[in-house]
Formats: structure tokens, C-alpha cells, sequence
């Protein structure tokens, strides 16, 4: 016994330093970064058998306590979408019963086009609201470039030429703009659903039906677990963007909804942005910056969760059982090449 003893105390070093280079291996210093100041999210504020306030009719299907690690509803009533609090087949034949369709919209200006754009439409074949019809939207400047990908049935392309501002401030700030005029003009006919994505992403895991909402958006993977006080807010008071306090932080690589609310969000947020050059200010993440302002002013129906963003920089995460889409590896050479 004592000789066992003996010798588990002598490898004990050896345990430490094996530990410690796991560690390492495990957390990149991005990662450690990323833990430092983390906090549990809040708890749903409804009990079970409570309904939420905001959500479809087929919403009342979500689970809220399947999930007790994360917080499964915001303050007012909207879900907050994990894994394992929704049936995807259901989803699926309720909206397909519906007939649901959905657009997308992406940006693909000067060299983004080479270095995303095929992959993100491929990947988003093979995940993105495949039982559904789905127009995708490519503005870009450079038409001729955009690849031909095989769509599958009831899938279809339309490709928009757009101006091509030299800063991507710009272009993202007229992105706005650009998605309410292609709304009113186009979309608007055709779908009820419209989801906005940034291109420098890729589809991983199904992003489906549940998806769907009046007004969606996602949780900025680097901050669903921090303190408010570390939100990237706009914090001058001279931009419209200003606020102080809010209720999360969203990503604008990602929201979605109803072609009318997103109508109004894409619009609204134009004309805070357009307030703010007549200013000669310019908010602290530029649209993103406008996006969480209108969404604390007019709080989104649905949440999701950073599955529905994530990028595997931030390292493991326990809650984070399924990644539907990543950011891709920014393609510095690429994008030098052809700058
Ligand atoms: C389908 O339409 C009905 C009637 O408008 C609505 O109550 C229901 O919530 C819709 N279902 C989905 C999945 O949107
Ligand atoms: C859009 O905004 C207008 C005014 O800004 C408002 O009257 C209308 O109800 C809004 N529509 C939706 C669907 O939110």
C-alpha cells in the first residue's frame, strides 16, 4: 500500500506537467482571453408550463427547461434558441404546411467574392433551411464573378450589381440600404422570410426552420457570457447608436425575420447611420452598432443562441453542443492578392 503511495507521489509531477501541456494545447491565448471575466447567463424568468410572450404559435413547442446550462428566454417572453430545445422535423413539416419561403442576402464585394462567396453558398445548400424553399441574394460588384453553384430544387440565385465603396465601413453601412430597396422591390413578392448574413462565414450544422421568427438575432459568441459592462455598445453620445444599457450584445453577421420587420430594421438603421454622417460621427462597430440600438428599442421575437455564429477561436465550450455556422478563417493572402 505504501509502495503505491510512494509511487503515485512520484509521478505526481509528471501528472502536473502532463495537465498543464493539455492546457496549453486546449486553450489558445485567444481563448484565455476569452475566459477571463466570464459569467453564467440568466436564468428563463418563466416557470414551466408558463408561455412565452413572443414567438410563433409553434414556438409553445420549445422546450425551456430541456436546456437548464443556458438561459432558454429573454425578459420578455422571446425563446433563446439551443439545441436540444426544438424538434427539427416538426418545425420543418409546420412550415413547409405553411409553404415558408426564405431569401438571403449576402455581400460580395471586391475580393470577399473570390476569397467566401463559394463556399459560404455551398455550405449553405447543404444546411441552411434546406427543407425549404430559399432565394438566395448576392450583391456584388463584379457579377460576372459570382460561381455557378448547383442549387437544389426550389432553390434559386439572383445576382445584384451594387456600387463598390472603397471602405468597408461603407459597405456595410449601405448594406442596410441596399437590403430594405431589394425587399420592397424583389423579395417582398416571393418570401415571407428574410435572414442577412455576412460572407465571410460557413455552414457547419443545420440552420433551420426554427430559425424563423418576426424579427431574429443572434448572440455575439465573444459576449453571451460577459458582463454588460464589456459590451461593445456605442458609448458617444453624439451618435444615434448611443446607449448605455441594453439587453445583449447581437451580431450583425447574422438577423433575420419577417420581410416587414426586416424591412424596418434594415431601414431604420439606414437612416440612424445617415443622421450620423450629416454628424460627421461614426458609431463605435458601424452597423452593428445601429443594429443593437434598434433592437434594444424594439426587441427582437426570437433570440439564437451563438450556435447560430460561432467560431471555434473562442475554443471549447461546454453549451455549445452543435456549431451551425463559423466564421471563416480570414484569407489575409487572398484577399492581399487581389486588393
Ligand atoms: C402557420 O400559419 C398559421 C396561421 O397563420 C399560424 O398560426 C402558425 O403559427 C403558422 N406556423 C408556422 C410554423 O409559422
Ligand atoms: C414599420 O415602421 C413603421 C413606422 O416606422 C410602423 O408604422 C410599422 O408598423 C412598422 N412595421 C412593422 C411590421 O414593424
Amino acid at each position: 500500500m505504501s509502495r503505491l503511495i510512494h509511487s503515485v507521489k512520484r509521478s505526481l509531477p509528471f501528472i502536473f506537467f502532463a495537465f498543464v501541456l493539455l492546457c496549453m494545447v486546449y486553450f489558445t491565448p485567444k481563448s484565455l482571453r476569452y475566459l477571463e471575466g466570464l459569467i453564467p447567463m440568466k436564468k428563463c424568468p418563466f416557470a414551466p408550463g408558463e408561455k412565452l410572450k413572443l414567438g410563433d404559435g409553434i414556438d409553445a413547442s420549445l422546450d425551456l427547461w430541456s436546456r437548464v446550462d443556458v438561459q432558454t428566454c429573454t425578459e420578455w417572453g422571446a425563446p433563446l434558441v439551443w439545441e436540444g430545445m426544438f424538434n427539427p422535423d416538426y418545425y420543418d413539416q409546420e412550415h413547409r404546411k405553411n409553404q415558408s419561403s426564405v431569401s438571403l442576402t449576402v455581400f460580395a464585394v471586391g475580393r470577399y467574392l473570390d476569397a467566401y462567396l463559394e463556399r459560404f453558398l455551398i455550405s449553405a445548400e447543404q444546411h441552411f433551411m434546406v427543407a425549404l424553399p430559399v432565394t438566395y441574394y448576392v450583391f456584388t460588384d463584379v457579377p460576372e464573378k459570382v460561381p455557378n453553384i448547383r442549387l437544389a430544387p426550389r432553390r434559386s440565385l439572383k445576382v445584384v450589381k451594387v456600387q463598390r465603396h472603397s471602405r468597408w465601413q461603407d459597405i456595410s453601412m449601405m448594406r442596410m440600404k441596399t437590403i430594405a430597396d431589394a425587399i420592397e422591390s424583389q423579395i417582398r413578392h416571393h418570401s415571407q422570410y428574410v435572414f442577412c448574413f455576412d460572407v465571410d462565414q460557413v455552414f457547419a450544422d443545420r440552420f433551420g426552420s426554427e430559425a424563423l421568427g418576426d424579427s431574429v438575432a443572434v448572440l455575439h459568441a465573444y459576449y453571451y457570457h460577459r458582463p454588460q459592462s464589456m459590451y461593445t455598445y456605442d458609448h458617444n453620445p453624439r451618435s444615434r447608436a448611443f446607449m448605455e444599457t441594453g439587453d445583449f450584445y447581437y451580431h450583425a453577421a447574422v438577423f433575420g425575420g419577417k420581410w416587414q420587420m426586416v424591412k424596418n430594421m434594415t431601414e431604420s438603421c439606414y437612416q440612424t447611420i445617415m443622421e450620423d454622417k450629416e454628424n460627421q460621427v461614426e458609431a463605435l462597430w458601424h452597423d452593428e452598432s445601429h443594429l443593437n440600438k434598434y433592437l434594444w428599442l424594439h426587441k427582437p421575437s426570437k433570440v439564437l443562441s451563438p450556435e447560430y455564429c460561432w467560431t471555434n477561436d473562442i475554443g471549447y465550450r461546454g453549451d455549445i453542443r452543435k456549431t451551425r455556422l463559423l466564421w471563416a478563417k480570414k484569407q489575409y493572402d487572398m484577399l492581399r492578392i487581389t486588393k
